[in-house]
């Protein structure tokens, strides 16, 4: 009864139907469908219907989810001013928290959880606009307003850069939005559904998930990896870099998972895409040395690439600077963020587990004069 169970390892916390990860054969599944599938043929939208309504949509339905995150992605003037005024001192995944919980103020229904997977999506459609604006203010350059006549990857690069991408980096962003966007019962859904479970609303629940990801062992990975890689600088030194990690027992940045026993399904995707977008990409070579050393030290103890370990070298080749790439993990993974909430609203019990205590009972209160 009072076994703790360090990081809820193994605990069982409720039942969904978005996801399921399969850490022994590598596999993922999007609402029942093969993510391999999803990631190679769909689209973040497309992505949104299916976690939406648990199938996929007709062509029409497909334009109206388009057309319906076009229209929400323009941010109240408020909002907009927030980023402009904090953008420049604040760390981009603080402006972006932040962001989500101001959105709020801007719903004169913040609190109405009758469809909170509509909600969310308004905050979802909007997280890419805040994102790029927060870069451009940063780097000194006037934001670029959102379209309504692009999709919502190639939206964001256009915002971002100030001009349309190419169709390879809109479909490698795409897909950055689907390899990201959703992966079970992992520390920041779990954080929104713990919100959710208190029928706080979706604002609420999507600031602890942001909040959540932050941290370096979560979405934060993203950017140590970079560091690392960075770092180790040739292909040629991934294999003292590894030795001296090994010897030390440290943690290599983009390697390990509390689920899989086998190489993330989502590497090979992010890899594929870095290969189009730059064959010769150093930091690619780095990062398969790297994983080379590590798989031939460490795989038989279960430790392989986990998805960070690319990521962060496909948005370098989209021109993302590393300091925002936790939010764009953020605002794909709202998709499954939404999906769960969703979820946790419609069947609810608050989330209230024990903690089994081991300090002392009975001690005798002395007023602070006779201490
Ligand atoms: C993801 C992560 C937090 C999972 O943590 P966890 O399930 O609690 O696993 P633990 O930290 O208990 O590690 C279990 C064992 O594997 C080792 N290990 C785990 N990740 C490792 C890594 N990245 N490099 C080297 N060894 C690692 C630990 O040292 C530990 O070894 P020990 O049993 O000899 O002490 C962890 O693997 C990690 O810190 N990875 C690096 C950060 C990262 O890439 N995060 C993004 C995840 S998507």
């Amino acid at each position: 009864m009072d076994e703790v169970k360090k990081g809820l390892e193994g605990v069982v916390v409720d039942e969904s139907r978005v996801c399921k990860v399969d850490g022994e054969e590598g596999k993922i599944w999007y609402a029942g469908y093969d993510m391999d599938d999803l990631a190679r043929e769909s689209s973040y939208e497309e992505l949104l219907f299916l976690l939406r309504n648990d199938r996929l949509p007709s062509g029409d339905e497909l334009d109206g989810i388009r057309d319906e995150m076009a229209a929400r992605r323009a941010l109240p003037d408020g909002v907009a001013e927030l980023v402009d005024r904090e953008a420049e001192r604040t760390a981009p995944m603080d402006l972006l928290r932040t962001s989500v919980s101001a959105l709020a103020s801007y719903d004169d229904e913040a609190d109405n959880l009758d469809d909170p997977t509509d909600k969310c999506l308004g905050v979802l459609a909007k997280m890419p606009t805040v994102i790029a604006r927060a870069h451009r203010v940063r780097e000194g350059e006037e934001p670029v307003e959102p379209r309504d006549d692009l999709g919502h990857a190639e939206n964001f690069l256009y915002t971002l850069h100030g001009e349309e991408p190419t169709e390879e980096e809109a479909s490698a962003m795409d897909s950055t939005f689907i390899l990201y966007a959703e992966h079970g019962m992992n520390a920041s859904t779990f954080s929104a559904c713990v919100t959710a479970s208190t029928l706080a609303n979706v604002y609420s629940s999507l600031t602890s998930a942001v909040g959540t990801l932050q941290g370096r062992l979560h979405g934060g990975a993203t950017e140590t990896v970079i560091d690392m890689l960075e770092d180790v600088g040739d292909a040629s030194n991934a294999e003292p870099f590894v030795e001296e990690k090994v010897s030390n027992k440290g943690k290599i940045p983009g390697f390990g998972h509390r689920v899989y026993e086998t190489v993330d399904p989502r590497c090979a995707h992010f890899r594929r895409h870095i290969e189009t977008l730059n064959p010769d990409s150093e930091l690619l070579a780095v990062a398969d040395a790297v994983r080379e050393e590590v798989e031939a030290r460490l795989g038989d103890k279960g430790i392989f690439p986990n998805t960070d370990l690319y990521a962060g070298a496909l948005y370098r080749e989209l021109g993302v600077p590393p300091a925002f790439y936790t939010t764009l993990f953020a605002a794909s993974r709202a998709a499954g963020w939404s999906a769960h909430i969703a979820e946790q609203i419609e069947d609810n019990r608050i989330m209230r587990p024990r903690v089994k205590f081991v300090g002392e009972t009975g001690r005798g209160y002395v007023p602070v004069d006779e201490r």
